[in-house]
């Protein structure tokens, strides 16, 4: 059954969206290669994040949950140590960080394997990006078409490499640096743009010895890891579909607290500046080691960007929201450098472009990103493709559409924001 978003008059109010679905990820798994008991506030109860404890207690840790704290349910993970994850199966759901997250954790284990898979959307996932370099390093792993999950994993002894990854991405950096942790002697893993440093920060803080040098970062074998206790912000990529929402709906003000703004997440925050967006970010502090911040933003007159180069992976997840904003901005807006956007949750260049168009948008594929026409947009049905981010982009296109759209698909929200619906509600006026 499809769901309806109707064009909304201003959206008011205040809210903390949802934690940070990256780095609950990575708490889960750090948490799960540490020895004793580590306590994580604030983590995101969700789909995909459910596939990460499912994995962790698959592997030997024990999960328990201690009850909320106002920032989302408290859970406490006993580790099985860096070097004692349990053979098993594991499911990721539809989870790609997992997907390539873990495996550079189990491929140096000193025995056992592993199989990963997950669904449709998974099975379509690139794992030959993680693939290739834990081969340099001595893992031994194989793929369907060695290129597609199911990914079957064996422990290997792993040496250390230096690696220049082709594209950024912080998912095959952070499956290095967790191989790194079981590689004799040390590992670099070099980007050509700046992604997302969660699993840096947090690997530093729980005593590995990480340093940032040459335009990457290098990580020492461990023998243990001891996280303190963990605590997740609340999540950029859900606040922005609020912070979208206000730009586009007349006469909107919508405030955001407690949010992660890490530079390398906040790229939307600059792309949407240029095109004229009153947005203003409010420092908080620091919350497990992120910066926190309170955003505040109103509607305002949009014009047309050009995104491309380093901008794109500090804005990856957001690109869709860039699209759905240009169709409300004066002129035209050209999103290049981003075919990986082709390899997301669904291929996010066809489905923003097709959902956008059948709204009464202009939106043309290219080969690295999509063209956007500005004229606002009429409003019909879009279907999810069973991506979390394309069903939430649908619901903020009714609420700023002429004539309210039908969502197919909605429950994909639950990927990574269960009470997505309920929250944006609570910013409409009655
Ligand atoms: C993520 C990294 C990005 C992003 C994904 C989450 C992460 O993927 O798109 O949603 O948590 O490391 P890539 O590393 O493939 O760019």
């Amino acid at each position: 059954m499809a769901t309806r978003f109707d064009p909304a008059g201003p959206l008011r109010g205040r809210l903390r969206p949802p934690p940070d679905k990256s780095i609950s990820h990575r708490a889960a798994l750090i948490a799960a290669m540490g020895e004793g008991e580590t306590p994580i506030d604030g983590f995101l109860d969700s789909a995909d994040t459910h596939s990460t404890l499912a994995a962790v207690r698959a592997l030997g840790a024990t999960v328990e949950h201690g009850g909320e704290d106002g920032l989302g349910p408290m859970i406490r993970i006993r580790g099985v140590g860096l070097r004692g994850a349990r053979a098993t199966k594991i499911d990721v759901g539809n989870a790609g960080t997992l997907l390539r997250l873990l495996p550079g954790w189990l491929a140096g284990q000193p025995e056992g394997s592993w199989t990963l898979d997950g669904d449709d959307s998974i099975r379509r996932r690139p794992v030959d990006r993680i693939a290739a370099p834990l081969g340099e390093m001595g893992a031994r792993l194989s793929c369907r078409d060695d290129r597609l999950p199911p990914l079957e994993v064996e422990a290997a002894p792993l040496r250390g490499i230096s690696y220049e990854m082709p594209i950024a991405s912080a998912q095959v950096k952070s499956c290095l640096l967790f191989a790194g942790l079981l590689a004799e002697g040390d590992t670099w893993v070099g980007e050509p743009a700046r992604s997302r440093d969660h699993t840096e920060r947090m690997l530093a803080a729980a005593g590995a010895n990480v340093a940032w040098l040459r335009g990457g970062v290098s990580i020492r074998s461990a023998k243990r890891l001891e996280p303190e206790a963990l605590a997740v912000p609340a999540d950029f990529s859900s606040a922005a579909f609020f912070l979208v929402a206000a730009l586009l709906v007349p006469g909107s003000e919508v405030t955001l607290t407690g949010v992660g703004t890490n530079p390398t997440r906040t790229g939307l925050l600059t792309i949407l500046e240029r095109m004229g967006a009153e947005i203003e970010v409010e420092v908080e502090g620091k919350h497990g080691g992120e910066p926190i911040g309170t955003l505040r933003a109103r509607a305002s007159a949009l014009r047309g960007t050009e995104v491309g180069g380093k901008e794109v992976p500090l804005a990856i997840d957001e690109l869709p929201l860039v699209a759905l904003a240009a169709c409300f901005a004066e002129g035209e807006t050209l999103i290049r450098d981003a075919a990986e956007l082709r390899r997301k949750e669904s291929d996010r260049v066809a489905t923003t472009c097709a959902a956008l168009t059948a709204l009464g948008g202009e939106a043309e594929p290219t080969e690295d990103g999509m063209r956007i026409g500005g004229g606002g947009l009429r409003g019909g049905a879009i279907e999810s493709h069973g991506d979390h981010r394309i069903a939430m982009l649908g619901a903020i296109a009714g609420l700023a559409s002429r004539e309210g759209v039908e969502v197919e698909g909605m429950g994909a929200a639950a990927v990574s924001y269960p009470g997505f619906e309920a929250d944006l509600a609570s910013l409409s006026s009655p």
